[in-house]
Parts: structure tokens; C-alpha cells; sequence
């Protein structure tokens, strides 16, 4: 059974997506052990806790120095002997110990098809003014393993999504999620816990 932590900041949408397909059998061998968030308002947590899943709020704020942020973050996701580490619309930037030692084994989902809107800069609604800016007739999401750029490491999957006439940012972020999105990290995980990809280097698409 592959051990999933789920790092959040916001809504959870993305969550939500997991715990559904773990509960309908779309994710098998895989459980969800700890959600955490920077962010204690954050509804990712109520979505956690009423999964009856582990949920933790770890904030730089709280913390005198990042270092030491950096430093309980790392210890707490050591605790729970992951094997995935999820980010899943997590804002905070990953400490390079923690990308060092869960090397090919934190994955993270961006709304766009890197490397097209992606990198400094690019998250949340900004991906999509962008594409919408640029004109691009196709957009999508991307899930890839982290390495220590932003946006940059090797890429599992990616599904594109149509950008449509009228589309404002807000809409086309909607259906990214709904046609990307919400499919691709639940199928990732899926295919990391089934071995189809491999967290150790080249994977088998
Ligand atoms: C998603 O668009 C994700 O691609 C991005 O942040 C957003 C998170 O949304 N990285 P949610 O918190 O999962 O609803």
C-alpha cells in the first residue's frame, strides 16, 4: 500500500478528487495518511478531516526563521514514512533537503501544458490570463515529478483542454480542473501505486 501525504493551500479541490477516487476504487493500493496545509483556513483541511484523515497546519508565520519552517515540515512528512508526497495547489516553496531526500517522489499538478505558462510567476488564476493573453486555442495540466526549478521536472502526464470563444479566466480555470485536472492526479497516483511509473527513475507509460 503506497503511503500518500497531500500538501495544500487552499481550496483542495484537488484533494477532494483524491479521496473520491481512492473511495471508488480509481486509486488502488494507495492511501491517503496526512493531508497538510500552510494555511489553517485553508478548506483542504475540513476536506481532510471529514475523510477522517490526518490533517496538519504547518505555517512559515509560526516559525522564527524560515530554516526552522523548513526544518518542521521536513521532520513532520519524515514521521509519517511516505512514499508520495502530493502537492496539490501548495503555494510554499519546497525546501531543496526535502526535494533531495524525496527525490522522484513529490509530484505536483499544474494548469497548464508545461512548458507552455509555467515557472516564476505562474499559478492560480495568472496561468490562465496568460493563456487566455497568448490566445492558445489548447491548454491543459501537467503532472510532474519536483526537482529544485519551478515547473521544471520530468513530466508523468499531461491532458490538454480546449480554450473556448468568451472564455474569461475564471472559466477556463474551471474547466481545467474538471477535464484535467480532477483525471490526471488521481491517475497518476494510481499508476505510481500500480507501477506503471516508477518513483526511482524512468517510468513506463
Ligand atoms: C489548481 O489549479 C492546481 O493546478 C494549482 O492550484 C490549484 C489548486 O486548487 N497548482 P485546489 O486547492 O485543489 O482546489
Amino acid at each position: 500500500m503506497l503511503k500518500v501525504g497531500v500538501l495544500v493551500s487552499g481550496g483542495g479541490t484537488n484533494l477532494q478528487a483524491i479521496l473520491d477516487a481512492v473511495d471508488s476504487g480509481r486509486i488502488t493500493n494507495a492511501e491517503v495518511n496526512v493531508v497538510i496545509s500552510n494555511n489553517a483556513g485553508a478548506y483542504a483541511l475540513e476536506r481532510a478531516r471529514a475523510h477522517g484523515i490526518e490533517a496538519v497546519c504547518l505555517s512559515p508565520k509560526a516559525f522564527p526563521t524560515r530554516e526552522e519552517f523548513n526544518e518542521a515540515l521536513l521532520e513532520t512528512i519524515d514521521s509519517y514514512g511516505l512514499d508520495l508526497i502530493v502537492l496539490a495547489g501548495y503555494l510554499v516553496t519546497i525546501p531543496p533537503a526535502m526535494i533531495r531526500r524525496y527525490r522522484n517522489r513529490i509530484i505536483n499538478i499544474h494548469p497548464s501544458l508545461i512548458p507552455s505558462f509555467c515557472g516564476v510567476g505562474y499559478y492560480g488564476l495568472k496561468v490562465h490570463e496568460a493563456a487566455l493573453a497568448r490566445g492558445v486555442k489548447i491548454t491543459g495540466a501537467t503532472v510532474h515529478f519536483v526537482d529544485e526549478g519551478m515547473d521544471s521536472g520530468p513530466i508523468l502526464l499531461q491532458k490538454a483542454v480546449e480554450v473556448l470563444p468568451g472564455d474569461t479566466p475564471e472559466i477556463l480555470q474551471r474547466r481545467v480542473m474538471e477535464q484535467a485536472e480532477w483525471i490526471l492526479l488521481p491517475e497518476a497516483i494510481d499508476r505510481i501505486a500500480n507501477g506503471q511509473i516508477s518513483l526511482f527513475g524512468g517510468h513506463d507509460l
